[in-house]
């Protein structure tokens, strides 16, 4: 177990992606704090039924007093912060002629805002620690702009691209490394809104040849929070079946 005395918090982690970000943190021996808009019920689930430790905490990440009080909730349990995984996410799929500033708002707000609050909350702790790792779920869109989305969700992404490389200069002194991976196409709720035509095409724009699988995103995740990672960071890592390449 390489996370054995950890402690995490996922946001997120009702579905998807974060669910097996969860649920990998806690089978390396982590104590996972999962949070989501609805409640984590299955990954609280899967986590318990392994006989592994984890808590449950439905609230909006995109609230900053609502973050506040998770973060506390979290420090209070755990005493202790050493993960930050800010996966939890919201997409849109408007052409930017349809795309109205409500809209506009609404992705950033979850995206970017909710992202930005937690590392506001989570960052001081681990700076009195002197220790933590913060890995940040962004997307291929955020790195060459949007294929199968709206061109804001892109943009929350780069824009979280660029918080993960600045705070990881300004965070490095304190023993905080911040990396971002950027999965393309994941088999999860999200990527089931495809149309058949839209699936096959983005298939066959993947060298590797199929969709990836949200335990593969944990793999690099569950990595990027060990110590064998202590010497990454301001990191993107493309996780991607080998679509993009640089
Ligand atoms: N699936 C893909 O192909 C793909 C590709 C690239 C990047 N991503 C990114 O990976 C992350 C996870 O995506 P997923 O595919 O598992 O999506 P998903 O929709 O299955 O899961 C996202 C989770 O975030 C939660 N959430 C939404 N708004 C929230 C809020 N305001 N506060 C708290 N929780 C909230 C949802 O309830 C949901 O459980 C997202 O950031 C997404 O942008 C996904």
């Amino acid at each position: 177990m390489i996370l054995k005395g950890k402690s995490a918090i996922v946001t997120g982690a009702a579905n998807g992606i974060g669910r097996a970000i969860a649920v990998g943190l806690a089978e390396e021996g982590a104590k996972v704090v999962c949070v989501d808009i609805k409640p984590c019920t299955e990954t609280i689930r899967s986590i318990i039924d392994r006989g592994l430790s984890c808590y449950d905490y439905p609230t909006d990440i995109s609230d900053y007093e609502k973050v506040k009080k998770m973060v506390s909730f979290a420090v209070n349990e755990l005493q202790h912060i050493d993960i930050l995984v800010n996966n939890a996410g919201i997409i849109s799929r408007k052409n930017f002629t349809d795309l109205e500033s409500d809209e506009w708002h609404k992705i950033l707000s979850v995206n970017l805002h909710g992202t930005f609050y937690c590392c506001k909350e989570v960052v001081p702790k681990m700076i009195e620690q002197k220790s933590g790792k913060i890995i940040n779920i962004t997307s291929v869109a955020g790195v060459i702009g949007d294929i199968t989305a709206s061109p804001v969700y892109g943009t929350s992404k780069g824009a979280i691209n660029t918080l993960t490389k600045s705070l990881a200069r300004q965070l490095a002194c304190f023993g905080i490394n911040v990396n971002a991976v950027a999965p393309h196409a994941i088999e999860t709720d999200m990527s089931r809104q495809w149309s058949k035509e839209k699936r096959e095409e983005v298939v066959r724009s993947i060298p590797l040849g199929r969709l990836g699988q949200p335990e593969e995103v944990s793999h690099a995740v569950v990595f990027l929070a060990s110590s064998h990672a202590d010497y990454i960071t301001g990191e993107v890592l493309n996780l991607n079946g080998g679509f993009l390449m640089h």
